[in-house]
């Protein structure tokens, strides 16, 4: 046994370089014997060290949809990592990611106390001594204004907010927080072309629905949405008959995204699809490390996670429509429904997100479960985790 107990009652888990060396192995199993990641990648405060510095501060993250920045002057207030941002668009129609950290004494400068989280602005304004900072164009976040600072050296002209890079990708907006990031769409070529018929950057954000610091590790969630065999479980009275978990389709992929595709179940009597004919269901497209998109040809919900600590991580979920079904009539009532039926089923999924955690916080926790063939998409992380963490 690796744990040990200290005197304090915290555990000693495993160190990082003898995880790392499980990771090394499981990473080269094929499928047919893939098994699950040791307990401690999923409750090692270390080990979550890493995987923010080489994933999460590395990698381009999908944070938004680019509608909920409309118009010019338009603003969303997010924090991704700890770090206080501001997506903003400017008079251009271009978007920017900026520092909401006052550059006088690091005042938050949208305070969500006070503040709504999304909005419209000129400029912004801190609160606690009012220096006012630009938001036009290649001037975001350039200070415009500081009071009674005329007594004292002071160079109004280097000092702005930071901006972080940003892109939009199929109306998704991506943004990193390191400069030096590849390309944001590198990798993500035949993704692309999945989803090149749907035409999602011009589909319309309708509810979003958030979960803060859910207690589970990050993973655990990203796992529990990248596999549809737990339809039958978590979801039996709600998903399962309409989307058989079994019925699901995963394609080989490698590298930084998986689709699958779950076909609707045939209603009694109904006549099952040809062969080579499509059959209407439900298609599940990932990004890791925190990106899961659920298309239907009317709908989509669209799920992206952010860990705010070693076990615990904020869910928020946008479901998604095609470019003029919000003006159709009971659209609203629609929607009501929309909302009611993402609750149920997130929080049918929270059930299973916190009874895994709770399993891994045991000491001794099991370890070397076995994956079904259905959950391709977790064993294809654990590739992709060795290849960053490695
Ligand atoms: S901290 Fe922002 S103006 Fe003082
Ligand atoms: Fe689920």
């Amino acid at each position: 046994m690796t744990d040990a107990t200290d005197m304090t009652g915290h555990h000693r888990g495993t160190p990082v370089p003898a995880l790392l060396e499980e990771l090394r192995r499981l990473a080269a199993l094929p499928l047919e014997r893939g098994e699950t990641l040791p307990p401690e990648a999923y409750t090692s405060p270390e080990w979550y060290g890493r995987e923010i510095e080489r994933i999460f501060r590395k990698e381009w993250l999908c944070v938004a949809r680019a509608d909920e920045v409309p118009e010019p002057g338009s603003y969303l207030r997010l924090d991704v990592l700890g770090t206080p941002l501001v997506i903003t668009r400017d008079e251009g129609g271009e978007l920017h990611a900026l520092s909401r950290v006052c550059r006088h004494r690091f005042m938050d400068v949208l305070p969500p106390e006070n503040t709504p989280g999304k909005g419209s602005l000129k400029r912004l304004v801190c609160p606690y001594h009012t220096w006012t900072y630009r938001l036009n164009g290649r001037y975001a976040g350039q200070l415009a204004g500081a009071p009674l600072m005329h007594g004292v050296e002071f160079e109004r002209a280097s000092c702005r907010l930071p901006a972080y890079r940003l892109a939009v990708w199929n109306g998704f907006v991506l943004l990193s927080l390191d400069p030096r990031a590849p390309s944001p769409d590198a990798g993500l070529a035949g993704l692309d072309r999945v989803l090149a018929g749907y035409g999602l950057d011009r589909w319309e954000s309708v509810v979003t629905l958030a979960w803060e610091d859910v207690p589970a590790n990050w993973k655990v969630a990203v796992e529990n949405g990248s596999e549809n065999y737990h339809h039958m479980g978590t979801h039996a009275a709600t998903l399962e008959p309409v989307l058989p978990g079994k019925d699901t389709r995963v394609d080989a992929c490698d590298g930084r995204w998986f689709t699958m595709f779950t076909p609707f179940a045939a209603a009694p009597g109904e006549r099952r699809p040809e062969d080579g004919e499509e059959a209407p269901g439900l298609l599940i497209a990932g990004i890791f490390p925190q990106f899961v998109l659920a298309v239907l040809r009317d709908s989509a919900v669209w799920i992206r996670w952010l860990p705010t600590g070693p076990a615990s991580h904020d869910a928020r979920l946008t479901a998604l429509v095609p470019p003029g079904a919000s003006g159709a009539p009971g659209f609203t009532d629609s929607l009501e429904e929309v909302r009611r039926q993402l609750t149920l089923i997130q929080e049918e999924d929270l059930v299973a997100i916190r009874g895994v955690q709770r399993g891994l916080n045991s000491r001794p926790a099991p370890s070397n479960g076995r994956f079904s063939h259905l959950e391709r998409p977790l064993w294809q992380f654990q590739r992709y985790l060795a290849e960053r963490l490695l």
